[in-house]
């Protein structure tokens, strides 16, 4: 029976993960910090309340699960977010602290802990949770748009340190996904603002996202799926925008 430990699962995209691999038959390791939205997931998905930010909080829940789920075959490292949208030069420096200790410093944490027992029983697979906006840079991307650049990156090193071990890489970077939190969070609980953005356009889903990670997971042993981009239909590139002197 495979295991997969899934970060960020008590909302969005890791809820759909989690239902998804546990409807497979999977057994789940779901964590975030509201616990009662992870006791929602049910009883066959095992919930472990943790901040991926501290780093000796999330070695000592990876080091005290059950035996039962202590062998991962499957890292998902998705809990995430993005705050304000604001250009560089007005932006909170404590949300660009936040989103680099929780996109990239919470990544390390859970990666850290876990790769080493993959590369000990020679399987295993970190599938990691980009964005498009690490390749495409968009106004007010600044910080959010550099740690899933660095997401992306580091996917792609790891493929190249894990050679030879059996250990798969995947890195899935959606464009815009509605349905989730992602741009309540964003907008510091303003609901109203978030829901504009999808306004008149069909965005993704985040069971769009669990089916594309589903696959990369689902490929044979000798397949791996370096990475997955996908965006709504609705979505799509704009030229270079170009300043012009007056007159
Ligand atoms: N939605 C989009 O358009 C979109 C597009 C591309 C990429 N993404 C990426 O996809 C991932 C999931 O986004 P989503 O749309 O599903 O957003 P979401 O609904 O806001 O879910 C984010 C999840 O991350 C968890 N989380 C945040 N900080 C955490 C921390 N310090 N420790 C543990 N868990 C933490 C949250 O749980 P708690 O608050 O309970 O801890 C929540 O479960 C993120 O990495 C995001 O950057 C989203």
């Amino acid at each position: 029976m495979t295991t997969v430990f899934v970060t960020g699962a008590s909302s969005g995209f890791g809820a759909a993960f989690a239902r998804r691999f546990a409807a497979d038959g999977a057994r789940v390791v779901a964590c975030a910090r509201r616990a009662d939205r992870l006791a929602a997931l049910g009883p066959d998905v095992l919930p472990l309340v943790v901040d991926v930010r501290d780093r000796a909080a999330v070695a000592a829940a990876i080091e005290e699960l059950p035996a039962s789920h202590a062998e991962i075959d499957i890292l998902i490292n998705n809990a995430g977010l993005a705050l304000g949208m604001e250009p560089a030069h007005r932006a909170d420096l404590d949300d660009w602290e936040q989103m680099l200790d929780t996109n990239c410093r919470g990544l390390m944490n859970c990666t850290h802990a876990i790769l080493p027992g993959m590369v000990a029983r020679r399987r295993g697979h970190v599938i990691n949770i980009g964005s498009t906006a690490a390749t495409y840079p968009y106004p007010g991307g600044n910080v959010y748009g550099a740690t899933k650049a660095f997401v992306r990156q580091f996917s792609l090193n790891l493929r190249s340190d894990l050679h030879g071990t059996g250990v798969r890489v995947t890195c899935v970077e959606p464009g815009m996904v509605g349905g989730t939190e992602f741009s309540v969070v964003r907008f510091g609980g303003d609901a109203e603002r978030a829901g504009g953005l999808y306004d008149g356009m069909v965005p993704l889903t985040a069971d769009d996202i669990a089916e594309a990670v589903h696959w990369a997971a689902r490929q044979p042993p000798h397949v791996n799926v370096n990475t997955v981009e996908l965006m709504p239909v609705a979505q799509s590139f704009a030229p270079f925008q170009v300043h012009r002197q007056p007159g």
